[in-house]
């Protein structure tokens, strides 16, 4: 794939956006504003969607579904970024290419990710009846995830202080808005829909377990050896050392991984090390209210 922009390019400027609502969600300006594009886009019946919250893990299964495209050859997933080789649908910032410029050149099949709530997906996807993977990740460690990634780029909005943000993400103040209202509403169309509900805690408790899932649902048949690369190239310690999937290939004015890498942990329960007694009695009591009705159960949340 040809690349309009380079990388090495060090040097642009990127301005924190405002968040906007857009149909009641907040987004950062840049997807607001180019939100009649987004609504447009046109879907083929052999895209692959993969739909997450942010920080849920959308980066892992990308690579996954990479690999199990390329039948776990390693080389041919280091043809180019992960932000490439899987566009993001509802990416706008310049002097980046635009995620629908990205797709628009890819051969079919295509892979692209969104992080759009369910009831925002452009309508074309469910005209195309597309097969749709969707990533679910505890709240508490997604809010901790995405603070550290609000502090290190600049496409998002200042976070803020640790218990503002967490103020913010329970009121869906916060780029994609409400994380409750994401994952319910994925949750609930989830048999209605090709859809396909992975949690982020299942694919760490058994990466291989999952990644067949993955490959069944994308109607691959792998051998052996195929499913040992595509587990140990899927690792977060390999993952965190593959410049085409670390992001590291992002102007630093753009990702500054001196405040904090973008493969950050990549654990279940880092929450416990970032709440206090009495921000978890209080994030629980909300929580409940959010979500107690819901018959989408999250381990690792306690
Ligand atoms: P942490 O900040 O908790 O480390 P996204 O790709 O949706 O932005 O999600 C990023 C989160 O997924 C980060 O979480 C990142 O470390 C984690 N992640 C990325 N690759 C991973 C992998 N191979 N295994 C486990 N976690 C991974």
């Amino acid at each position: 794939m040809e690349l309009d922009y380079h990388p090495e390019v060090q040097d642009v400027t990127i301005r924190r956006p405002q968040l906007k609502l857009q149909e009641g969600v907040s987004f950062p300006a840049w997807v607001a504003d180019n939100w009649e594009t987004v609504k447009n886009f046109q879907a083929k019946p052999d895209d692959l969607l993969i739909a997450t919250y942010p920080k849920s893990g959308t980066t892992w299964i990308q690579e996954i579904v990479d690999l199990i495209n390329q039948n776990g050859d390693v080389k041919m997933c280091k043809r180019a970024a992960v932000y490439e080789r899987i566009p993001f649908l509802e990416f706008f910032m310049s002097p980046f290419p635009t995620g629908i410029e990205l797709i628009e050149k890819m051969a079919s099949p295509r892979v692209m990710k969104t992080h759009l709530p369910i009831q925002l997906v452009p309508k074309s996807f469910w005209e195309q009846d597309c097969k749709i993977i969707l990533v679910a990740r505890n709240a508490k460690d997604c809010l901790v995830s995405y603070f550290h990634f609000n502090r290190m780029t600049e496409s998002m909005p200042e976070p803020g202080t640790w218990s503002e943000f967490i103020q913010k993400f329970m009121e869906g103040r916060v780029s994609w808005g409400s994380w409750y209202d994401h994952v319910k509403g994925w949750w609930e169309a989830k048999n209605k829909h090709r859809i396909l509900f992975l949690f982020y805690e299942d694919v760490k408790e058994n990466p291989r377990r999952e990644i067949l899932k993955v490959a069944e649902f994308m109607e691959k048949v792998l051998e052996e050896d195929a499913i040992e690369k595509i587990v140990h190239h899927s690792s977060f310690e390999v993952m965190k050392g593959n410049p085409m999937v670390n992001y590291t290939t992002i102007p630093m004015t753009f990702m500054d991984q001196n405040i904090s890498r973008f493969m950050r942990k990549g654990e279940v329960g880092d929450w416990k090390n970032h709440f206090t007694v009495s921000q978890n009695e209080d994030f629980d009591e909300h929580y409940e209210r959010q979500m107690g009705h819901s018959s989408l159960k999250f381990r690792n949340v306690l």
